[in-house]
């Protein structure tokens, strides 16, 4: 046990050795179990693990239980308090602790903590063991938002998130805000709202604020008196000045800083926390423009569920990490909005690392319930806010249920709510009517019209487009796909061209599974430009030919460079690129004509090519591709005329996993051509054998699905090295390795 009787805050990680139980039974049954009644679990984990579609939502919809035993050092008895702390339950928890209903928490997307200072047992020994147990309800609870109508998403279930046992001294930081004022004047001020709690304690303590920067140095401290309550709390407001040298955060050089906030008793800490910050300034005006440090951005981005194949929400702080990764730097997307509900803390850390803006909203969907229904809603809102309102790639709270009706007291108060506890940031609310009141500061709409209509109001953010109107799969024929490119491409071209428009986020970067209700039937709504294993689709290849070509040159081609597989054959080639010029070499020989008078405001239009006719009659062969910048070739590819698949090319997001029993990253596989091209009509199951101290998750074997599919390694919690062996039925093998430390 890693628990010291020093001075300050301890904390007692829970995430490892949880025994699970897959039914409801009364709680003393939990208490009185033994760990070979359960199974044993790390978190964060999925109360059922699923096949990545064709499955019943209904199944993972249960009651479980989870039942972990830790120990307390003797010193902390009578002298510490005990907080046992969840980052995220789905769908309704109640914990218990030594017997004893510590509390209940109700809604799937938000952390919660509980005193467990009177329920816990201290010291070694067997009899001194504390034991928790929580049970989990995972049914779709009609009293819960998002719940209560039908839901265009699945949540999933279980202890998916971290926990963690909390002991600090009888005063304690109960929460810490930090914000800044004036930031683009040298006077800026770094302020932060502090909560002190006691809790027998009471007396003269010091809070101290001191901005560190990314190596760690101090670059400014502040510190005010405060007399802690013997029970209850006090609030201190502390300035810091002297920040003339501080560095913005922003999109293109995300400067962060940690603001460490300490609680001081006669010159000893007693406590401190620290929270990631940047400093900039953020606003959608009243002119329609949004304006990141006074800058206008245009805003570019994708919707994104925070689900997965098999593990549903389950994903440890590495895939999270990497899904950021993914929107950032392989789409090049400058906004995200966190649909429809509060994500991960690792997602959202990561956002604010790669300069990422984020749009992140309250659970919800369409359906408002009752009286007691909203109320649980705010509360959950509220939670969203105070565990977020120190990220700085968070730009706009959601505090409308996306799509709802209008409801005007609901929303008067959800507004009055996010704006006393986060004044420094504007509200919005989803809508998809243009006639609603608006009580928000930015109008957001869902613009599903396939077309982008003048604002009705300023600021106005469209926040969805395309989704169910074009439904599209990577196994879908071309044509289909390239329209699917086309449709993100008008409306992003055209919302760029109407600067009273904020900007455009799209429906949406990753399909993911859904109910019965909606989608293709096999519970996944085909709606990503990438698909549900983050493989991209054509349309992905838009967002990604806007990158800057100093960052990464881009070309990629929309199509498979296959004579027959249009009707009437080929008409076009479509290639997305941010170079200057396209060549076609071959037994094409051309240029690709830059798409401007069809997409003007773009900055980088795709490239058409029309020439297509003139092969027709003749052999088929090898096509290159040639991207030039100022008259130098930047970029070169390859399709081959002869699509038989080569090869079995698989690889890992990381080559590396902690050894924590939980951590996880992707194995991905497709069937290549021999210039490296997935073969999108190869199928074959691929079965993946591992040794070394890892699990593979997921369909083992796997099907291949447009040529593609992916697994995940997980840590097993042993250290090693592992390696995957890959085979597919067609006879093509691979092999991948991680280390796993
Ligand atoms: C919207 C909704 C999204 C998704 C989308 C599909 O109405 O807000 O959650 O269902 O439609 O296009």
């Amino acid at each position: 046990m890693a628990v010291s009787a020093s001075i300050g805050r301890q904390i007692v990680d829970l995430n490892a050795d949880w025994v699970f139980f897959r039914k409801n039974m009364p709680a003393a049954r939990v208490f009185a179990a033994a760990a070979k009644d359960g199974e044993k679990v790390t978190i964060p984990h999925s109360s059922l693990l699923l096949p990545h579609h064709n499955f019943d939502e209904k199944s993972y919809q249960f009651v479980s239980w989870y039942r972990r035993e830790f120990e307390l050092p003797k010193t902390a008895e009578g002298r510490k308090k005990v907080f046992i702390e969840f980052d995220g339950v789905m769908l309704a928890a109640k914990v218990y602790v030594n017997g004893k209903l510590a509390g209940e928490h109700k809604g799937g997307y938000t952390p919660f903590a509980f005193d467990i200072t009177s329920l816990a047992r201290f010291g070694p020994g067997k009899g001194n063991r504390n034991v928790v147990a929580v049970q989990v309800d995972s049914r779709e609870r009609p009293d819960i938002a998002p719940f209560g109508g039908t839901v265009d998403y699945l949540a999933f279930g279980g202890l998916y998130r971290e926990a963690r046992v909390v002991l600090t001294e009888r005063a304690w930081i109960a929460d810490a805000f930090p914000f800044a004022t004036d930031v683009l004047s040298d006077g800026r001020t770094l302020r932060v709202k502090t909560t002190v709690a006691g809790d027998g304690a009471g007396g003269e303590f010091v809070v101290a604020a001191t901005l560190l920067d990314s190596r760690g140095r101090k670059a400014a401290r502040a510190e005010q008196a405060i007399e802690a309550p013997v029970k209850g709390e006090a609030h201190v407001e502390l300035a810091v000045d002297g920040l003339e040298k501080v560095e913005l955060w922003d999109i293109d050089r995300p400067t962060m800083y940690k603001v460490r906030v300490e609680l001081l008793e006669g010159g000893k800490t007693v406590d401190a926390v620290e929270k990631p910050f940047g400093f900039r300034e953020a606003r959608f005006d009243k002119d329609g423009r949004f304006r990141l440090n006074g800058r206008v951005v245009k805003l570019i981005g994708l919707d994104r569920h925070q689900t997965y194949p098999y593990i549903g929400c389950a994903a440890p702080a590495r895939l999270q990490r990497r899904d950021a990764e993914v929107l950032r730097e392989e789409l090049g997307l400058n906004i995200v909005r966190t649909s429809h509900y509060p994500q991960s803390v690792h997602f959202l850390d990561r956002c604010d690392e790669l300069g990422l803006l984020v749009f992140e909203e309250l659970p919800g969907w369409q359906h408002i319930g009752d009286a007691a229904w909203k109320a649980n809603a705010i509360e959950q809102m509220k939670e969203m806010i105070v565990r977020d309102r120190h990220h700085p790639s968070i730009v706009l709270w959601g505090v409308r249920i996306n799509e709802s009706q209008d409801d005007h007291d609901f929303y008067v108060e959800s507004n009055r709510v996010s704006r006393e506890l986060d004044p420094t940031r504007q509200t919005g609310g989803v809508r998809c009517f243009r006639e609603s009141e608006f009580l928000e500061d930015v109008f957001t709409f869902n613009e599903f019209s396939s077309n982008v209509r003048e604002p009705n109001h300023v600021p106005y953010l469209i926040t969805e487009f395309a989704g169910h109107t074009f439904p599209t799969k990577t196994f879908d024929r071309v044509e289909r796909q390239i329209e699917h490119a086309l449709l993100h491409t008008r409306i992003q071209d055209k919302q760029m061209g109407m600067p009273e428009i904020a900007g455009a986020i799209g429906w949406c970067a990753f399909d993911y599974n859904t109910h019965i209700d909606f989608g293709s039937g096999d519970r996944i709504c085909y709606h990503g430009v990438s698909d549900i294993f983050r493989f991209p689709k054509f349309a992905a290849y838009l967002y990604m030919s806007q990158k800057d070509p100093a960052k990464q040159v881009v070309m990629e081609l929309a199509d498979f460079w296959a004579r027959g597989d249009w009707n009437h054959c080929t008409k076009f080639l479509l290639i997305y690129s941010n170079c200057d010029e396209v060549l076609i070499n071959g037994q094409l020989n051309g240029r690709a004509e830059p798409m401007r008078d069809e997409f003007p405001n773009l900055a980088h239009p795709p490239f058409r090519f029309d020439k297509m006719k003139d092969v027709w009659g003749h052999g088929w062969n090898d096509l290159e591709l040639v991207g030039l910048i100022g008259g130098k070739v930047a970029i070169r590819k390859r399709w081959p005329a002869d699509k038989l698949p080569s090869k079995l090319a698989a690889w890992t997001d990381s080559k590396v996993l902690d050894a924590d029993g939980s951590d996880m990253t992707q194995l991905s596989f497709m069937m290549a051509d021999r210039f490296g091209n997935v073969c999108p009509y190869a199928t074959g199951a691929v079965t993946a054998k591992a040794s070394g101290p890892v699990r593979i998750i997921g369909e083992n074997p796997f099907a291949l699905v447009g040529g593609r599919g992916a697994l995940y390694v997980r840590s097993d919690g042993r250290k090693g090295a592992a390696s995957i062996e890959l085979t597919c039925t067609s006879g093509h093998k691979a092999q991948v390795k991680v280390k796993v430390g």
